[in-house]
């Protein structure tokens, strides 16, 4: 039988780039890679959601402001710090695919005819395209794509039914349902919190789902009360107005 080779110790691994490695060291080393490869990809996002910003500052608001209420589910429903970092990069994500809308039709102040809302409807699968082809945005891609499917599964891209949608995306939809009640846009106000919530239990077990809908409205509730008029978000720098207008 062939000798068995003797282990390293602990303190003498074998040299690397003529250096004497040890486990601490390369462990050290392993972690500042990570750290620097986080660094790149927040830096991609930034970049990414600038040329959003160009596209469409409204859109590009939106996006903070659900990313803002998702966290707030998030943390609520017990999510972990890694889960509320995937769930902030989903959320800043999730309309990216808009960039793929013609403006004519993204920035129509009147209702969509039925060709520009099928249109329209192709921006979360745009949003999985853009964002499934680099590694680290993979998993905010698939989370993007199931953003308008429907507790009651008449949603879309895929007609998904209940927990089917990933938790995330379910918690986007709420998070993207209530800005877009609550925002002022040019051509109307936007609702008071306590009719947006009226609305979200209205539809709560058809097109929410409804434990997603219950912890929402009470977090949202102890939120207002803070009376705080900004909010900021780990992944983008700055501060955001929670006002829209
Ligand atoms: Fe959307």
């Amino acid at each position: 039988m062939p000798k068995k080779k003797k282990a390293e110790s602990r303190d003498n691994v074998v040299p690397i780039n003529g250096k004497k490695n040890t486990v601490e060291s390369l462990t050290k080393e392993v972690e500042s890679l990570k750290a620097q490869q986080k660094e790149f990809c927040e830096m991609a996002v930034r970049s990414i959601l600038h040329a959003l910003d160009c596209k469409d500052h409204y859109t590009y608001g939106h996006s903070m402001r659900v990313t803002y209420y998702s966290l707030v589910l998030g943390k609520e429903i017990g999510l972990d710090d890694e889960e509320l970092y995937d769930l902030e990069m989903a959320s800043l994500f999730h309309d990216i695919g808009k960039i793929g809308v013609p403006d004519e039709v993204l920035c129509k102040p009147a209702r969509l005819t039925e060709e520009e809302f099928i249109v329209m409807k192709s921006h979360p699968e745009k949003s999985a395209e853009i964002l499934e082809g680099f590694k680290p945005f993979e998993k905010a891609g698939k989370y993007a794509r199931h953003h308008h499917e429907r507790y009651d599964g008449r949603g879309y891209p895929d007609g998904m039914k209940g927990e089917e949608i990933p938790l995330f995306s379910r918690i986007i939809l709420i998070a993207d349902t209530f800005d877009a009640m609550t925002s002022t846009r040019p051509y109307r106000k936007g609702l008071p919190y306590e009719v947006a919530f009226e609305e979200l239990h209205e539809f709560s077990g058809s097109q929410f789902d409804p434990y997603l809908v219950e912890k929402f409205c009470e977090a949202m509730a102890r939120e207002k009360k803070k009376n705080e008029s900004t909010f900021t978000l780990s992944i983008i720098e700055g501060e955001f107005a929670k006002d829209a207008a």
